[in-house]
């Protein structure tokens, strides 16, 4: 699917071409065709969608302010694919995963992205059916802490991740040979490397340093 920021992005690029624009896309009339550029998805939308995918408001609300370019923030961005962002509490490892996957739905790369609260799920039978839903996981607080039906559900989630070809971004305390040592299952490992990059960031405690708002 092809995006274009602004009209003047694709001026500069198609100089000799008549371009047509209209309230969601741009349409391109080049020598050999016609091509259709989306525009971006507005804040509006990417809010909308991040409410629906069961994100926290908080978050959801602090990623629309003025960011840090914490260590954390700039692993996840710089990652192409999924990513186990491992770190200790309060560096920013679920508001850059967000942050990210805002970026992600603004560009039409993800549509329904679904956040997974494993410290504090609920029903975790309704996550397995909502699963099927969505088209792209945050595992948050992937930790050796959880119970066996919530460590279940993980399992459950990167396979199925894994077979529908779904995005999968997930946030730890502990490292990855930890996490991988407590899944148990060494096809899972692998195949939760090939989706995801692991990254380990360093830092603050942002929760401590941050001024009170
Ligand atoms: N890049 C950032 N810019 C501004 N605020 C941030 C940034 N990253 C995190 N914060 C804020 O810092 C606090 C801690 O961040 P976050 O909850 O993402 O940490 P965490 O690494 O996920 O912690 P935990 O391991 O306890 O889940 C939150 O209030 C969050 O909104
Ligand atoms: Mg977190």
């Amino acid at each position: 699917m092809l995006v274009a920021k602004s009209l003047s992005e694709l001026e500069r690029r198609f100089p000799d071409s008549m371009i047509y624009e209209q309230e969601s896309c741009y349409f391109v009339f080049t020598k050999t065709g016609v091509i259709r550029f989306l525009k971006p998805r507005s804040k509006e939308e990417v809010v909308k969608r991040l409410k629906e995918g069961r994100f926290p408001r908080k978050y959801i609300t602090a990623i629309m302010k003025e960011k840090e370019r914490t260590e954390a923030l700039k692993a996840v961005l710089s990652v192409k694919k999924g990513v186990f962002l491992s770190g200790k509490a309060g560096v920013g490892k679920t508001f850059a995963c967000i942050l990210k996957i805002a970026f992600l739905l603004r560009n039409y790369k993800v549509n329904l992205p679904l956040y997974v609260p494993l410290q504090n799920l609920g029903d975790v039978f309704e996550y397995k059916k909502l699963i099927w839903l969505y088209d792209s996981f945050l595992l948050d607080d992937l930790n050796p802490n959880l119970g066996e039906w919530e460590r279940k559900l993980v399992v459950e989630t990167i396979y199925h991740a894994y077979n529908e070809d779904k995005l999968l971004f997930i946030t730890s305390n502990a490292n990855f040979r930890v996490i991988a040592h407590f899944l148990k299952e060494e096809p899972l490992i692998s195949r939760l490397l090939e989706m995801c990059e692991v990254r380990t960031v360093t830092g603050e405690d942002l929760r401590l340093t941050k001024s009170p708002q």
